[in-house]
Formats: C-alpha cells, sequence, structure tokens
C-alpha cells in the first residue's frame, strides 16, 4: 500500500503522467544563467578552457541529457556476485572488482586504438587503412588522409545495451558536462544523503561527478559502475580534490548489485538518468530488485530521469559543441546524430568527439542509448518491486513535480 507522501526536500507528491509533448528544448538549458562554458575549469583535466563555445540554436541545446549518452561490445558473461567486505578500503580509490562484469573482449575500437599508438607518416597510413578495411566502417578523410583515425563505429540499435559506449565517452564526459549540466544537481544530492546518513550507494557513479562531492559530506560512500574507464575517471577527480575523502569506487553491474549482507545502505541514489540505461524491462526489473535487497528497511531509493529524450528530433551529424582541451593545446568537437526508436522508447546518440592538435586529426564514435519511461510508468515498476513512493519532485531545489518539470526525482523507500 502506497503511503502518504513525507514532504522529503519540500516536495509533495503528485498524480503525474506521461510528459505533455511538444515541450520546448531550449527551456532546458542548464540553469543559473552564466555560460558555464568561458573559463570553466576542466574538470577531468584540472585545465582551464577559456574558449568560448559557439551559440547553440533552440534545435540542438545543451542540457541535462547531454551526459546521458554506446554500443560496441557484446553483452558480457553472466553475473557473478562476489561479496565486498568492509567499508574503507586501503588504497583510496582504488577500484574493486565486484563480479558481475567479465572483461571485455577487445573489440574494433581497441584495434583502432592500436593503431593509433603505432607509427608515423606512411606506415601509420598504410596500417591505418589497413585497419579501417579491417574494422569495416566509412571512413571520412576530410583532406587529412594521412592524419585522421577513425575510432569506433555505430552500432545497430538492436546490438545495443545501455551500458555500452561509456567506456569511449569516459575521456570526454567531464569535459562536456562542465559545459552543460555542470554542478546544479550536486546539492540536491548531498542534501538527501546528509538527511538519510550513510551507508549510501551511488548506481552508475560514473566519473564521480556526484560521489565525490557526496562523500564529503557523508561518510561511507560507494560508487559502483560497469565501466572501468569512468571509474578510472573517478579515481583522478579524488586524487586531485577528494583529499581526505573516502569513497570506494567498484565495478560491478547494477542490475546484479555486488553486495552480500542484505539491507545494508540508508541511501541508494540513481542521478542523472542512470536508470535510462536499462533499455529492457527485465534490466530495470532485477535492478530495483538489487536495489531493494541493499537497501535497510526505510531506508531510500532515489532516482533522476531526464524527461524529454523521446522529444528530441531526430538530425545528422550536428556540431554540437566546440571548446578546448587539454591545456589549450587541443581543440575539440562533438558532431553529433539523434536517432529515435520509438516502439522501444529509445533514444539514441551517435558521437563523434573529434580532437585536433596541430594536424593531427582524431574521431572518436561511438553511440549512447537510453529509454524513457513516464514518471507513471516508473513509479508502477517501482511498486511491484516493493517500494513505496514518497513524492515526486520536478527541479533540484524540491519543486513540485509538473508536466514540463526540467527533471523528474524520484524518492521511493523500502518497507
Ligand atoms: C548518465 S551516466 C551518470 C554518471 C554519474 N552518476 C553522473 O551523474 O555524472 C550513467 C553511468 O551509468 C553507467 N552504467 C550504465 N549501465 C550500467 C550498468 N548496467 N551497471 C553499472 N553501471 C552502468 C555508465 O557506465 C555511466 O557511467
Amino acid at each position: 500500500m502506497e503511503h502518504e507522501p513525507t514532504s522529503m526536500l519540500g516536495g509533495h507528491q503528485q498524480q503525474p503522467d506521461t510528459p505533455q509533448r511538444h515541450h520546448k528544448r531550449h527551456d532546458r538549458r542548464p540553469a543559473g544563467g552564466r555560460s558555464p562554458d568561458v573559463g570553466e575549469r576542466h574538470p577531468e583535466r584540472g585545465e582551464e578552457d577559456k574558449e568560448p563555445r559557439r551559440a547553440i540554436g533552440p534545435g540542438e541545446v545543451r542540457g541535462h541529457r547531454r551526459a546521458l549518452l554506446g554500443g560496441y561490445r557484446r553483452p558480457l558473461g553472466g553475473a557473478q556476485p562476489a561479496e565486498i567486505r568492509g567499508h574503507r578500503h586501503e588504497r583510496p580509490g582504488a577500484i574493486e572488482q565486484g563480479g558481475g562484469v567479465s572483461e571485455d573482449r577487445p573489440g574494433r575500437h581497441q584495434q583502432a586504438r592500436h593503431v593509433h599508438r603505432h607509427g608515423a607518416g606512411q606506415e601509420r597510413h598504410r596500417e591505418m587503412h589497413e585497419q579501417r578495411v579491417q574494422i569495416g566502417c566509412p571512413v571520412r578523410d576530410e583532406g587529412h588522409d594521412d592524419v585522421t583515425l577513425m575510432i569506433l563505429c555505430h552500432t545497430e540499435t538492436h546490438d545495443m545495451e545501455g551500458w555500452h559506449g561509456w567506456d569511449d565517452y569516459a575521456p570526454f564526459y567531464d569535459w562536456e558536462n562542465a559545459r552543460t549540466v555542470g554542478r546544479r544537481d550536486i546539492r540536491f544530492w548531498q542534501r538527501l544523503a546528509e538527511q538519510c546518513g550513510g551507508p549510501v550507494l551511488e548506481l552508475g557513479c560514473g566519473t564521480g561527478r556526484v560521489a565525490v562531492p557526496v562523500a564529503r559530506t557523508v561518510d561511507r560512500v560507494v560508487g559502483i559502475d560497469r565501466s572501468d574507464a569512468m571509474l578510472r575517471q573517478a579515481q583522478r577527480r579524488l586524487r586531485r580534490g577528494g583529499r581526505g575523502t573516502l569513497l570506494r569506487l567498484v565495478r560491478g553491474d547494477v542490475r546484479s548489485l555486488p553486495f552480500r549482507g542484505a539491507s545494508r545502505f540508508r541511501l541508494v541514489m540513481a542521478p542523472y538518468g542512470m536508470l535510462q540505461s536499462l533499455l529492457r524491462d527485465r534490466d530495470l526489473r532485477d535492478t530495483l530488485r538489487s536495489v531493494f535487497g541493499v537497501l535497510r528497511r526505510g531506508g531510500t531509493f532515489a532516482m533522476d530521469l531526464v524527461p524529454d529524450l523521446p522529444r528530441w528530433s531526430e538530425y545528422a551529424r550536428r556540431v554540437s559543441l566546440r571548446g578546448r582541451g587539454r591545456g589549450g593545446a587541443v581543440r575539440i568537437s562533438l558532431i553529433e546524430s539523434v536517432r529515435q526508436d520509438w516502439s522501444r522508447r529509445l533514444t539514441i546518440f551517435d558521437q563523434e568527439f573529434v580532437e585536433r592538435r596541430g594536424h593531427m586529426r582524431t574521431a572518436h564514435r561511438f553511440s549512447l542509448v537510453f529509454r524513457t519511461l513516464s514518471v507513471r510508468q516508473m513509479r508502477g515498476r517501482l511498486r511491484r518491486a516493493g517500494f513505496t513512493i514518497e513524492t515526486v519532485l520536478g527541479d533540484y531545489t524540491g519543486g513540485e513535480w509538473h508536466r514540463e518539470a526540467e527533471t523528474w526525482i524520484v524518492l521511493a523507500r523500502k518497507g
């Protein structure tokens, strides 16, 4: 039976329904008014990026969804939950192998990277040409034949998994998000963690954008993610700015959380549309069951969802972001395509990050895919998994949910 809302963080329970269509995407600009692009500190590399990006047209607004952005590796072996003892790890930032994820088999992109590291001039060109043939993907040389590398190919939707693409996105994730969502959701997650107390588990902690600041406010924070490359970025973030911060990083799959000794966490959080990386109902069901198992009775499961993905119109190869990285030495641009698979409620972002350093041009191509359920559907799935819905919020300051809300934040309780 559903309980009355508790007005957590000032919110009220609503009766949300499916999102209204015709939502204007330019409403989804990052909040705050200032341009986050100018003079931002590069979150990953700790560098200043002073080059203002070009104005973005209304049809290509960068917003909350930007970070949500796979698909080259085959599904990995079956889940084998491993027990992870203790909360304080010995080496700060060490990545524990949580089980449920077997090592990726070398894929096409790894071969391409190999080429990238070796050879120069003609030799490299020859290798690259061979590689392209091997990879079998279309290559756009644009007059830079001897210096252009194409890394990765886009994949058909039916081959894609929600955890695909993140390893390839990892070097660019923080660069991009410093220009979009920034830190506007951080305080919300910190306050919630303070209210609930530790231990706290973040599902899909990625580069530690949320987990590291949360670990500064509460003890015993664990971040789990399937992507080793994302976790390594989190490790760097910890070493760079997380002095004294204790955050345990675990590599594992949220569909089968590798924590034995049930009911340990007071709060499990899934920020920034993490659950939208679960592309099938059974993936979501397994995850909810898994979360239920690791939450204490009375504990909170909190998630935010990016509502407007299905409303994005499809487009091909638009330059969506431009800026500088690596101390200004590298020019980076993002060329993006959007595809919709409405029958499966999937939105696919085909990404091409192009890095230019002098005459060297490297293109990293990958895709990310997300599934968007309505709030009503998500509430139903949560109830079926045994949760009680506490409240649904529409923004990070505790504002009420409404159809045009910038984000959907659902707080649910176990027991
Ligand atoms: C949108 S990012 C969110 C990262 C971080 N929470 C933030 O707010 O910046 C989603 C993350 O979920 C991870 N992920 C996707 N599917 C996963 C799965 N099945 N198990 C574990 N992690 C997964 C991805 O590797 C990625 O780091």
